[in-house]
């Protein structure tokens, strides 16, 4: 399975703090918010991960993280010119999804929750047609909604619907088989212009082949569209870590876990931010995990 992240957009609802800086790169509590769904990826175990961005903010992107390897993954870069719909990451990203399955996912979506990688993993195995996951919300005005019936299956999709038929919000996180490339080609634009991901998964719904898997009360999907919405992700994550004393989202532990990389490159990740606690968390990590005789 192939990933790419979903990272444009001019973010207007957070100016001034978006006017020259990607919103996916504004820190939530401790670190830069394309963490958080990297590390979705990186928990299914999907190390080629294409990043789609503006053309001014691609390398930004490309300097936090290069080109991936210091993490075991291998990333590339894309420019999308304008917001063209976020099912342009498909025609944008044909050629790295080759004859692949992939995952997508939005630069902007915060998951957290228990066994969530276990619910992943089991998900992202083998795809047929789209899955789905889908989420509680006070305001289903503002999102894509699923409606389902007693027995859990979907029955229809609507982009921000005038009158929505239920509170369940479709998340930013998408898995699909290799029909999406082809799908999105014969995609029309919507009246506003853009390839909507909902026309993309409206398509695999009436092909009955769309999968809808309802994260229940204990998974927590924060909004960061707005000043309060983006200061409350960040303390809901500071409120987490702190409390358990693990990090949510460290994108080196989750390398070191995954065994993409050993313990010794760890390290040498931690100690690049020894200044920070976060930098201290991985030097920490990786001591417990074993350094060679080298480092230790
Ligand atoms: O967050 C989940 C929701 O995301 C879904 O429930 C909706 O079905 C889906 O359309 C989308 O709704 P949004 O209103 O959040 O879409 P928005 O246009 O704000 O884009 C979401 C993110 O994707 C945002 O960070 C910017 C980025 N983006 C968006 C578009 C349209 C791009 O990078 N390029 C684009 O062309």
């Amino acid at each position: 399975m192939k990933g790419i992240i979903l990272a444009g957009g001019s973010a207007t609802r957070l100016h001034p703090a978006t006017l020259v800086v990607s919103k996916q790169l504004l820190p939530v509590n401790d670190k830069p918010m394309i963490y958080y769904p990297l590390s979705v990826l990186m928990l299914i175990g999907v190390r080629d991960i294409l990043i789609i961005s503006t053309p001014a903010d691609v390398p930004r992107f490309e300097s936090l993280l290069g080109d991936g390897s210091q993490l075991g993954l291998r990333i590339d870069y894309a420019v999308q010119d304008e917001p063209g719909g976020i099912a342009q990451a498909f025609t944008i990203g044909a050629d790295h999804i080759g004859n692949d399955s992939v995952a997508l996912i939005l630069g902007d979506n915060i998951f957290h929750g228990t066994a969530f990688s276990d619910l992943l993993l089991e998900k992202s195995k083998d795809v047929r047609g789209c899955v789905l996951f889908g989420s509680e919300v006070r305001d289903p005005e503002r999102y894509g909604i699923a409606e389902i019936d007693a027995s859990g299956r979907l029955l229809s999709i609507e982009e921000k619907p005038a009158s929505p038929r239920s509170n369940l919000a479709i998340t930013g996180l998408y898995f699909y088989d290799n029909d999406v490339v082809d799908i999105t080609k014969n995609l029309r634009p919507s009246p506003r212009g853009e390839l909507e991901i909902s026309d993309v998964n409206q398509v695999y719904l009436s092909r009955g082949q769309a999968n809808l898997v309802v994260l229940g009360r204990g998974f927590a999907w924060l909004d960061t569209g707005t000043p309060t919405s983006l200061l409350q992700a960040g303390h809901y994550v500071q409120t987490m870590e702190e409390r358990q004393g693990v990090r949510i989202a460290c994108l080196e532990e989750i390398a070191l876990r995954m065994g993409f990389i050993d313990a010794d490159a760890c390290y040498r990740l931690g100690v690049r931010m020894s200044s920070s606690g976060y930098g201290r968390y991985v030097m920490d990590l990786a001591r417990s995990a074993g350094l060679s005789a080298s480092l230790s």
